[in-house]
């Protein structure tokens, strides 16, 4: 690595670009995800960017922080620069013309231009045409240059706006026509009316688009109406293209990047490391603070590095904003690594909460977004974690925990007359109450027992699963829920629940037993074996991970025998005929499909994929289903979670785990779409 590298603006260190392959050019994939958070690859002919990405704007009269230190230096794969201000000045035009854009700038990495619509907002002069400056990018030679859009600003009205969504959808058509092979974006206008946003949405994402800006948000930001920026994302969101990357235009404070890149925006600029050091102010993780009210620096990056306060604001004016600059560069990187790496571990939720609680505009937006979260975040959030998850005040309204109640409530069928809640202790419970449970199911068959946690009660078939099972935090936040919440949560899981005791764990496993005689009555000695009980939960957990009836699982799970681990846990289930159908997971809880699973859960209500013909060869060896070849998606395709893989006459060919929602599959053409664990061989 280059001793002067600062630090990357994406994961690859790369010090040339790597160009996309033949006919992958403006192709999108995702490569990682929690919901709509989305880690993807975009591929241009110049290079192939890892998103979310941040593009530092750069003014190329002025030029804080050279080009190639950009890309040299700190790592920024790519930048935003503005088409009209080189074509309206003679010089630059003139090289941009002659030598193309990347030798302008010196700069080796993507280039995305603007077309000057922001500067008709700002300064009102713009007089460039429509098709001329979308011209004039493809021949300067842009990786992604953009339409001349019409600007809604917050004090127009709604017809005004309306009139602007409008007049940019009709200048799509030229303006694709003239970028021929140049790809371009297709800005979202729509001010702060939601239906207006939508229609932007469908409107100009029914155009090839190969990106889709949020336009229209500067001014909100400026004045920190954070909500009304969730609202926006909000209402487009979801009509726009899923194998386009949304890029938030203006958006360059870093503690706005963890609630953006959780609603599913992939691209950012930033003229605010170098606006804000013009003003002396310095972008932290947490918000923007003004470098004379410092005594000390409360961060560390490069720029500052053997400086104090007092030595940066001792330099000359020139000196001092060039270091500022570089120092919000560095801030703002490395918040974007953040989310980055937030996304990959399955915590960019928890990293919105941290940012919220460090604005009160921010936290009025999260707490908004919370209120108003879209059913399709939820359903394509995985509910299962790796790994412990960590409580928190907004924890139990996260996507995924509400995932997982989601599917609790629509799957549970326990069919109990009476029920039985442990409370006040984490798991494993199993192991603190397992022999109590067997007992109970002898003595009283028919009570359905579960295990009350800070997140909601579960039945006790799911007592190893993510998220329940692997909360972590102070013992105290065990046995914090009302008896009255506790009620609440067994009857949406059981109508007509009859008697329901609740007890804690800590009484002692003996205590309870006389205490449930006491409630229940000595009950009948049944002889209920190990093995009864273990089905009975996996029938109960099959129905969880896999969206079928009761009445489905209970026939597959007839006659099953298990195998278990030297700690009395399954670890496989075998049908009665000697077939090995599933395998529980002791990492999340979750259940490993085999081939053979897969066949008794073919046609009863699991997701389902149903490739071209082109593509079963490849899926019946084995091979991962790509972008491209699925033709018809059936059930609740959820990522991160099994389906099994059909051909279009119905045969099953494989089983997997999802990597995408019915929606994605629809939409995108590049990446995996399916992770095949198993194909069904040759026909
Ligand atoms: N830069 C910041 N906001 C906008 C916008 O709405 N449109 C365009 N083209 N550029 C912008």
């Amino acid at each position: 690595m280059d001793e002067n590298h600062v630090l990357t603006g994406d994961t690859s260190m790369t010090a040339e670009p790597t160009p996309c392959r033949d006919g992958d050019h403006g192709k999108f994939e995702i490569t990682n995800r929690d919901g709509w958070a989305r880690l993807g690859k975009f591929h241009t002919s110049t290079h192939v960017l890892e998103t979310p990405c941040l593009l530092p704007v750069i003014n190329p009269n002025i030029r804080t922080v050279e080009p190639r230190e950009l890309w040299e230096k700190y790592g920024f794969k790519a930048l935003i620069t503005n088409s009209y201000v080189i074509w309206k000045h003679e010089s630059l035009k003139k090289k941009a013309l002659s030598d193309g854009v990347h030798a302008l700038l010196d700069y080796p990495g993507v280039i995305m231009t603007d077309s000057g619509t922001f500067q008709n907002y700002v300064y009102g002069d713009v007089e460039v045409g429509v098709e001329e400056i979308v011209k004039f990018q493809r021949e300067i030679g842009v990786d992604i240059a953009t339409m001349l859009d019409v600007f809604g600003t917050p004090s127009m009205t709604e017809e005004e706006i309306l009139d602007a969504v409008n007049r940019t959808i009709e200048r799509a058509s030229a303006s694709l026509a003239e970028a021929k092979d140049t790809m371009l974006n297709g800005p979202i206008q729509g001010g702060t009316y939601p239906e207006l946003r939508k229609k932007s949405a469908i409107g100009m994402g029914a155009h090839p688009f190969s990106v889709h800006p949020i336009g229209g948000i500067v001014p909100l930001m400026e004045r920190q109406r954070y909500k009304d920026l969730v609202e926006i994302i909000l209402s487009c969101r979801e009509h726009l293209p899923w194998n386009r990357p949304i890029h938030m235009f203006g958006c360059g404070h870093p503690h706005l990047f963890p609630i953006c890149v959780a609603l599913g925006a992939d691209l950012f600029d930033s003229a605010a490391y170098a606006l804000f050091a013009r003003d002396d102010r310095m972008l932290m993780p947490w918000g923007t603070v003004k470098l004379s009210e410092l005594n000390e620096f409360p961060i560390s990056t490069a720029a500052l590095h053997g400086h104090t306060p007092k030595t940066v604001l001792a330099l000359s004016d020139d000196a001092r904003c060039e270091l500022l600059a570089r120092h919000n560069l560095e801030v703002t990187a490395s918040e974007m690594a953040r989310c980055r790496q937030a996304v990959r571990d399955g915590t960019i939720w928890q990293l919105v909460e941290e940012r919220s609680h460090t604005n009160a505009a921010l936290r009025e937006a999260t707490e908004y977004l919370y209120e108003n979260m879209p059913e399709g975040l939820i359903s394509s959030t995985n509910p299962l974690r790796d790994g412990g998850v960590q409580f928190s005040q907004d924890l139990p309204i996260s996507p995924p925990a509400v995932a997982s109640l989601g599917r609790l409530l629509s799957s549970y069928n326990g069919g109990c007359n009476q029920a039985i809640v442990f409370t006040g202790s984490s798991g494993p419970w199993r192991e603190k109450i397992g022999g109590l449970v067997h007992s109970i199911n002898q003595r009283w068959p028919g009570t359905g027992i579960f295990i009350e946690t800070p997140i909601g009660v579960i039945p006790y078939s799911l007592e190893d699963v993510s998220p329940w099972a692997h909360l972590v935090g102070p013992t105290t936040m065990w046995g914090q829920t009302s008896d009255e919440d506790i009620r609440f949560d067994v009857e949406a899981l059981v109508e007509d629940i009859g008697e329901i005791i609740i007890l804690s764990i800590e009484d002692g496993k003996m205590e309870n037993l006389e205490i449930l005689s006491s409630a229940l009555g000595d009950g009948e000695k049944n002889e209920i074996n190990r093995s009864e009980l273990d089905r009975s939960i996996m029938v109960e957990k099959v129905c969880y991970f896999f969206d079928i009836s009761i009445d489905d699982s209970k026939s597959i799970m007839d006659g099953c025998t298990f195998v278990y681990s030297r700690t009395k846990r399954v670890r496989n289930v075998y049908s009665s005929d000697g077939k090995h159908l599933f395998s529980p997971r002791m990492r999340d809880g979750g259940i490993s499909l085999t081939i053979e699973g897969a066949k008794k859960l073919q046609g009863a209500g699991v997701a389902t994929v149903v490739v071209i013909p082109d593509s079963e060869p490849f899926t019946r060896a084995g091979r991962n289903v790509m972008h491209g070849f699925i033709s018809e998606v059936r059930g609740d395709l959820t990522p991160g979670l099994p389906c099994i893989i059909e051909s279009e006459a119905g045969e099953l060919l494989a089983h997997g785990v999802s990597q995408c929602t019915a929606e994605e599959a629809r939409d995108m053409r590049k990446g995996i779409a399916i992770k095949v664990r198993d194909g069904i061989g040759e026909s």
